[in-house]
């Protein structure tokens, strides 16, 4: 499975499909890894929050794929922000490599410009290859922007034709940050929607897959997690159809502020 990369702000090449990892913890992440690496995966969405990294190490390490051609993502927890780089060393310790390729500030804490300082030090001895960040709304990312030099290259949300959030969509593509879609399938609770199970028949593809192209064709990168090996394999196989200009308005339309983890709006 070839799967297509876009440039970040900082130079670095993204695969435009990642594995998510919530959710997935000791053997059965080791595997579900080496599954998705074997499919063709070389992007892994991790985060010292999910438990997993050592697994995800592992998993990398059992797979022979060379670092080099591996695009690996963690971020620093809410209560790591006291010491930004003893946070980034235990997760380079547990995942056994010296860089991660993006490293972000999961959630839009309080001290997320303090922390942002940081990270421009990460960036600068290379032990992190790109920075971002995570749930930031407008509001938080236009006053990171304010306050900071470095632009984050990505900022990860939750996203999906059930909450097409336009206004970051459209902020992040005129600041030049990439956005990533978490929950993407809005963790599988609305696809048996009427309108994306149609899709699905039109197309010949799965409502996992015209949901997951959607994304593509947004310039979103998606993180589907899938502990199966059938749907790993499944949701990297959505480069080899286009849906036409009206099914994307059709799923523009579904929009209804769907969030199904906490909305990082009110966030001070
Ligand atoms: N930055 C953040 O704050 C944040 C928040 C949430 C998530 N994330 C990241 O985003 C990733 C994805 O989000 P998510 O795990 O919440 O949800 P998701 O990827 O939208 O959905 C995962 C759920 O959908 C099921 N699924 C996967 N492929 C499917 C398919 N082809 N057909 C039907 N069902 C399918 C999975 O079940 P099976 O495993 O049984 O296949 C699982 O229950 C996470 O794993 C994590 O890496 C980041």
């Amino acid at each position: 499975m070839n799967i297509p990369s876009v440039v970040l702000n900082s130079g670095a090449k993204m695969p435009q499909l990642g594995l998510g990892t919530w959710d997935l913890r000791g053997s059965e992440c080791v595997r579900a890894v080496r599954d998705a690496l074997d499919a063709g995966y070389r992007h892994v969405d991790t985060a010292s929050l999910y438990g997993n990294e050592k697994e995800v190490g592992l998993a990398v390490k059992k797979s022979g794929v060379p670092r080099k051609d591996l695009f690996i993502t963690s971020k620093i927890w809410n209560d790591e922000h006291d010491d930004p780089e003893a946070a980034l060393e235990a997760s380079l310790k547990r995942l056994g490599t010296d860089y991660v390729d993006l490293y972000l500030i999961h959630w839009p804490v309080p001290e997320r410009n303090e922390t942002w300082r940081a990270f421009e030090g990460f960036l600068k001895d290379k032990r992190c290859r790109s920075v971002g960040v995570s749930n930031f709304t407008v509001r938080h990312l236009k006053e990171l922007l304010n306050k900071r030099n470095v632009v984050p290259a990505v900022n990860q949300i939750e996203f999906s034709p059930f909450l097409y959030q336009k206004d970051i969509l459209q902020f992040c593509n005129e600041s030049k940050i990439r956005l990533v879609a978490s929950s993407p399938l809005t963790h599988g609770r609305k696809l048996k929607h009427a309108v994306i199970a149609a899709l699905a028949k039109k197309y010949s593809k799965t409502p996992a897959q015209i949901v997951l192209r959607w994304h593509i064709q947004h310039g979103i990168v998606p993180i589907p997690k899938s502990k199966s090996r059938e749907r790993i394999e499944e949701n990297a196989a959505i480069f080899d159809f286009s849906i036409s200009r009206e099914d994307m308005a059709l799923l523009d339309g579904l929009d209804e502020g769907y969030h199904y983890y906490a909305d990082p709006g009110d966030e001070p």
